[in-house]
């Protein structure tokens, strides 16, 4: 008989008391043996709740470091500790720092795709499924600090006709979509519904009759009657997809270079079910906080678990670090 490596995770699981949460852009395999599956508002959510002693994140090291932040007393474990994101790389704490310094008024929001040091400094985190709803929360008078990601930002900032100060950061999937042979693609399917995630470049996103969060992306496919969708995100998500809408038929959004397969996040794609297995085996690699890194960046974190269950907030006047 052939081994059935998710029939030994499943035993792995029941043996230590584990959970395993996993992001959309998995692939399959990861995703069906997960307990919950969801987008990295969801895991953070799950995170925080779920009561298993070990929680195993199947998705990017800053998902799993938001569940250590805001459930500390849980082993956290992560697939691959290499499995990072090109936001959290491009805005390393010094230079975040420093560009927080020179806007001393301002509210830092910042995107979950951050590290714990980056959060550490920011008044808020938000994910695109509940920015809109964190960034309306703000005083009309108060300036905003947007990063790391510049796209979500400037689309924010538009839908919502105010102004951010955007920090220059991009997702290297999301940015690969190209906007010129998106145009042609819907030439040749004008009965298809594009869908967008709010990484992309403005540029793309102009031809979204839908722009949202992986989950939101995943609602429109489930909801919406058409039969063809031209879908700008990461691949992993046409698991879910094509599970809960069979009859449809997804197309990926073009990149540039049509032979490369660039729609796949590198980092998400690291994990795989060995690994899922070593590190429930031997409860490695484990994502550890230093505990005085841990309480900072847990305020930017309450705030937005506190605004999107309904709780009341306040706003720092200057930031003083
Ligand atoms: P979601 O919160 O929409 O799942 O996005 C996470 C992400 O990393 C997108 O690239
Ligand atoms: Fe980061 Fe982009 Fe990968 Fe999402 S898809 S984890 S934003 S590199």
């Amino acid at each position: 008989m052939a081994y059935d490596i998710a029939a030994d995770i499943q035993r792995l699981k029941k043996e230590k008391n584990a959970v395993i949460l996993a992001h959309y852009y998995e692939d399959g395999d990861i995703q069906d043996i997960a307990d919950y599956v969801g987008d990295s508002f969801y895991l953070a959510k799950m995170g925080q709740q779920v009561q298993q002693d070990t929680i195993l994140l199947a998705g990017v090291v800053f998902m799993a470091e938001s569940v250590k932040i805001l459930n500390p007393t849980k082993t956290v474990l992560v697939p691959d500790m290499e499995a990072s994101c090109s936001l959290v790389k491009g805005a390393p704490y010094d230079k975040y720092l420093a560009w927080r310094r020179q806007h001393p008024d301002g509210i830092a929001v910042t995107y979950i795709n951050s590290s714990a040091e980056v959060k550490s400094i920011s008044d808020v985190i938000i994910t695109s499924s509940n920015a809109q709803q964190i960034v309306e929360s703000i005083p009309k008078d108060r300036k905003i600090l947007f990063g790391p990601d510049q796209h979500l930002g400037r689309w924010l900032s538009k839908k919502l006709d105010r102004e951010f100060v955007l920090w220059p950061g991009a997702c290297e999937v999301h940015v690969l979509f190209n906007a010129k042979k998106l145009y042609e693609l819907i030439a040749q399917h004008p009965d298809a519904v594009v869908i967008a995630h709010p990484e992309c470049d403005e540029s793309v996103l102009q031809y979204a009759s839908v722009i949202g969060s992986t989950s939101r992306l995943l609602e429109e496919v489930q909801k919406n009657p058409a039969k063809k969708f031209i879908v700008a995100t990461e691949t992993g998500i046409f698991h879910q997809m094509q599970k809960l809408r069979p009859d449809v038929e997804l197309i990926q959004a073009p990149v540039m270079d049509s032979g490369c397969s660039c729609n796949n996040c590198p980092y998400m794609k690291m994990n795989s079910m060995e690994k899922i297995k070593y590190a429930l085996e031997t409860a490695k690699p484990q994502v550890g906080l230093e505990e005085s890194l841990r309480l900072k960046a847990k305020v930017s974190l309450d705030r937005m678990m506190d605004i999107t269950s309904g709780k009341p907030v306040t706003w720092p006047a200057e930031f003083t670090v």
